[in-house]
């Protein structure tokens, strides 16, 4: 398949590959209607922490864009209606929010110029959110493919490919690169119950690359683990608390502990965007719940009783005291994390 990326500006439209299809059909939804966007990241056609950034950057300035008159106090208010929007479509993903602020701190400081010179530095803005997360996503993986050996069989859960982000991938970002090193790498895949991101996304991506890809189902990783198949677990972030909790995908604290029982290293890969510098624990991450429709269905065929009572949490927190490293665009950070976290947060402050 010729190269995509999961979200791309062509023209005056944003361009968002709908992962509901993968991968049975590659479809792609183009919009100059931010409320189309809004509903894309709601729907999770485009999902991902980074993935969900991008789009609401570009959703917020297709809203603003369509305010054709030159009164900036309505222009104001129409930035943050839009804003309010896309902060309602999910709860978890920090990097949602990150995108929120870089569109809104941009829009004012840049206040007092004229209403189109401001649409253009919003969308100067939303494209530099998407090329920001692609070269920090190249050096999470370089970072990251020095913890990977030679010969390493790699477990990973959800999806954290180049769908999930600008580019390459956060997690996945990492495992390419150790492939691209010449490493010999085979991936176990989590399937990703209920909504089967890994099952349905993560092996066709690593399949399209030429990476042994072998799907389990999310209960089998730790019989894997104590045959001693796995070297080590690689998942991404929507959320990192400053003592390294981090909320991923629903499951992923089952690893962890699955990991740490058997001694197997444990790797959470994200950008610093990824990283809620305002929160001290995970306790404090907001969980989303979803339909309980997605759990008596799969893929649009019940498979439970009718009037099933359901309990549908997106994410869950895993402990930082489970997770051996965070991989980050700027470094490899070990526990306490406490303490490198804070210094990533001085460091980020000062280049501001
Ligand atoms: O509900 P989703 O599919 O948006 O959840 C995605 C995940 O949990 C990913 O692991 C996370 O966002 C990191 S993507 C680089």
């Amino acid at each position: 398949m010729e190269r995509i990326r999961s979200i791309e500006w062509v023209g005056d439209k944003v361009k968002i590959i709908d992962q509901t299809k993968l991968p049975t059909k590659v479809e792609f939804i183009e919009t100059d209607d931010y409320k189309v966007v809004a509903e894309a990241i709601k729907s999770l056609k485009v999902r991902g922490a980074p993935a969900i950034g991008i789009a609401a950057g570009f959703g917020i300035y297709l809203g603003v864009k369509s305010y054709d008159g030159k009164d900036k106090e309505r222009l104001k208010l129409i930035l943050e209606e839009v804003c309010f929007e896309f902060a309602s479509t999910r709860p978890t993903a920090v990097n949602l929010f990150w995108a929120i602020e870089r569109m809104k701190k941009v829009f004012y400081q840049n206040f007092h110029l004229e209403v189109d010179q401001i649409k253009g530095i919003l969308l100067d803005e939303a494209l530099r959110i998407q090329n920001d997360d692609i070269q920090m996503c190249k050096a999470i993986g370089l970072n990251g493919s020095k913890l990977i050996p030679e010969k390493a069989n790699i477990l990973t859960h959800c999806n954290t490919g180049w769908l999930a982000t600008g580019d390459y991938g956060t997690a996945l970002g990492v495992i390419y690169t150790a492939f691209e090193q010449g490493k010999k790498i085979k991936v176990y895949v989590d399937e990703t119950r209920p909504l089967l991101q890994g099952a349905r996304l993560t092996t066709w991506e690593l399949m399209q690359r030429g990476i042994e890809t072998v799907l389990i189902t999310d209960n089998m990783a730790a019989f894997l683990m104590k045959r001693g198949e796995v070297d080590c677990v690689i998942v991404g972030a929507d959320r990192v608390a400053l003592n390294g909790d981090t909320a991923n995908k629903i499951g992923t604290y089952n690893l962890a502990i699955v990991a740490n029982y058997h001694g197997v290293p444990f790797y959470v890969a994200a950008p610093t965007s990824s990283i809620d510098f305002n929160i001290n624990t995970g306790d404090e991450i907001p969980i989303e719940f979803r339909s309980g429709d997605e759990i008596t269905e799969i893929m649009g065929k019940r498979i439970a009783p009718e009037g099933v009572k359901t309990f549908s949490p997106a994410f869950d927190v895993t402990p930082g005291n489970l997770i051996t490293a965070i991989i980050t665009e700027i470094d490899i950070f070990h526990p306490p994390f406490k303490e490198s976290l804070v210094k990533i947060k001085e460091m980020l402050k000062k280049e501001d």
